[in-house]
């Protein structure tokens, strides 16, 4: 459906982009590591959206805890070899949408994914920059090969993003949340000139703490724009309010 393309894609822009990214990674790393201290049990953490390992504070958690399963719908070759060589890492890879398969036939109805739910030993969900991207991929692929409509595209992401966040609050143990809430336009001042949802306007429950990603600086994209996420984490993520 384009994953592959999408991961290189992803990993030449962290490569051109290391120092304006260093910010965003760090604080996402603090995060997870504050959500880990925090959790009374220490057996498994789960990691959705870890294919990556940019902002994964790998050699802690596995300090921390028991088991480090980090899944993703594919994995580049950093995860494969930390995998291979810390036994306690396990790779696992996951469609956590659950409706993928579906999906990549034209059907759009979606499954609630339910995987892990029902593993006693998972002590922590951390969902990590994964949320803005669950319907990138699949709305994509959808409009070019089945002429989905932009408000056709505008319902997906909306059910998926809503759809991940009842996930997430149907587990029982802790889930730490980071997510790209906004997308802000600058232009060469340094000045806002447009924002947008990065999650097709579902809004994110009250709480958290928010910080800038300097994702595409000046000459990225063009050179006049550049774009920032807002970002949104949320150490314990306030499960009783997920849509
Ligand atoms: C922006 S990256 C997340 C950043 C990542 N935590 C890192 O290491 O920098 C988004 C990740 O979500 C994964 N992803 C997107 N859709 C997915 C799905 N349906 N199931 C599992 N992983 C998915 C991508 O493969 C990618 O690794």
């Amino acid at each position: 459906m384009g994953y592959l393309q999408e991961c290189v894609g992803i990993e030449s822009r962290y490569r051109r982009n290391r120092e304006p990214w260093a910010s965003h990674l760090e604080q996402s790393r603090a995060l997870m590591l504050e959500a880990a201290a925090k959790c009374e049990a220490r057996d498994s953490v789960l990691i959705f959206g870890a294919g990556l390992l940019h902002d994964i504070p790998l050699i802690e958690l596995v300090g921390m805890f028991r088991r480090v399963v980090l899944a993703d719908i594919l994995f580049m070759a950093p995860a494969r070899r930390a995998a291979q060589k810390e036994e306690r890492v396990e790779l696992v890879t996951l469609d956590v949408t659950a409706s993928l398969t579906s999906l990549a036939e034209g059907r759009t109805e979606l499954t609630q994914p339910t995987a892990y739910l029902d593993d006693p030993s998972i002590s922590l969900v951390i969902s990590a920059s994964i949320l803005s991207q669950l319907f990138v991929v699949p709305n994509a692929y959808l409009e070019k090969r089945f002429g989905q409509s932009d408000a056709e595209s505008e319902a997906l992401g909306q059910a998926l993003v809503r759809a991940h966040l009842g996930y997430l609050g149907s587990f029982e143990c802790p889930v730490a949340l980071i997510a790209d809430e906004t997308h802000v336009i600058r232009d060469r001042s340094g000045e806002e000139t447009a924002t947008a949802s990065a999650l097709h306007d579902v809004p994110l429950p009250p709480g958290g703490r928010s910080w800038d990603w300097d994702i595409c600086p000046l000459g990225e994209i063009d050179r006049d724009h550049a774009v920032m996420h807002r970002v949104r984490g949320y150490c314990d993520f306030p499960k009783a309010l997920a849509t």
